[in-house]
């Protein structure tokens, strides 16, 4: 079904039953992001979002030493400022469709993730890091602000006051810092990142679809709501997922004391 003809820039691998990995693969600029690789990565979406069996999405970097070291410096040192704005949107387009997408998506950050690198990571639904992993926003050493989200995504994760010294002085984090600034949810030595991935979407790949797609949607979308119409959109999810064959499956299996079968 993936024809990997398809990608240049990009590759992308059903690794397991329902278990997708997106590498980026430019190694040589550590991983950068121009528009032909935002393109190829939406395309890798697009394939994802139509096999009803995906389950999980993974994103790395191709190496050992980067993630994604930022949007394409080289591409973007041509651009004219309405040029920049497209390509902006480009990415801010790609990055909020992978925080939307039903299913989770994990980054497996094993290396550099700075400008847009650390934007990516950022829409994924959390991130597992390597221990050599470097965070940051190092836009101010450009004469640039962020572009793909990172002034508003690292705000809301690690607070204003944060955010603010990362924003304004472009330092990097370790990804034992990231990691008690609840940027970054488990840190593993390099050599085990992959593995570790690995095995976290096959736990997930083995739950219910729909009731994760509707969690996923609930936290997403609440966040942006008063906490009593939050509530009640949980109310009627809740009441939702009892229409699914996933919630017969699941209590059957409960009540029979054996392993629930989601297909
Ligand atoms: N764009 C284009 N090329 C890049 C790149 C980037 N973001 N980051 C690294 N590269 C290239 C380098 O130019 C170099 O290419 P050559 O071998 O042809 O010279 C190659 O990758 C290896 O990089 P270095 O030799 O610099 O490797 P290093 O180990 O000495 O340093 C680094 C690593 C600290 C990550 C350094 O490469 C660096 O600072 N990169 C730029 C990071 C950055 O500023 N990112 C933000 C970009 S702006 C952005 O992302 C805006 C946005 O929000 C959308």
């Amino acid at each position: 079904m993936l024809d990997p003809e398809t990608f240049n820039n990009i590759l992308l691998e059903q690794v397991r039953d329902g278990v997708y990995l997106l590498t980026i693969n430019r190694p040589k600029v550590l991983n950068a992001l121009n528009a032909q690789t935002l393109e190829e990565m939406n395309n890798a979406v697009s394939t994802v979002t139509a096999d009803k069996g995906a389950r999980v999405l993974l994103i790395t970097g191709s190496g050992e030493k980067a993630f994604v070291a930022g949007a394409d410096i080289a591409h973007m040192s041509n651009l004219s400022p309405l040029e920049g704005k497209a390509f902006a949107e480009h990415g801010m387009h790609l990055f909020r469709r992978l925080e939307t997408l039903g299913i989770p998506v994990v980054a497996l950050v094993n290396g550099y993730a700075l400008g847009g690198g650390c934007e990516l990571a950022m829409s994924c639904d959390f991130i597992l890091a390597s221990d050599n992993a470097k965070f940051g926003q190092p836009e101010v050493n450009l004469g640039v602000t962020p572009g793909f989200g990172g002034t508003q995504r690292l705000t809301r994760l690690v607070g204003t006051s944060m955010a603010m010294e990362l924003l304004v002085t472009g330092r990097n984090m370790s990804a034992e810092e990231a990691m008690q600034r609840g940027l970054v949810n488990h840190v593993y030595p390099q050599p085990q990142l992959l593995e570790e991935g690995l095995k976290l979407a096959s736990m997930i790949a083995g739950k219910s679809g729909t009731a994760i797609q509707l969690t996923k949607e609930l936290v997403q979308r609440g966040q942006d709501l008063d906490l009593d119409n939050a509530c009640i959109m949980e109310s009627d999810l809740f009441g939702l997922s009892f229409s699914t064959p996933d919630r017969a499956e699941g209590m059957a299996a409960f009540l029979e004391s054996r392993k629930p079968n989601f297909g």
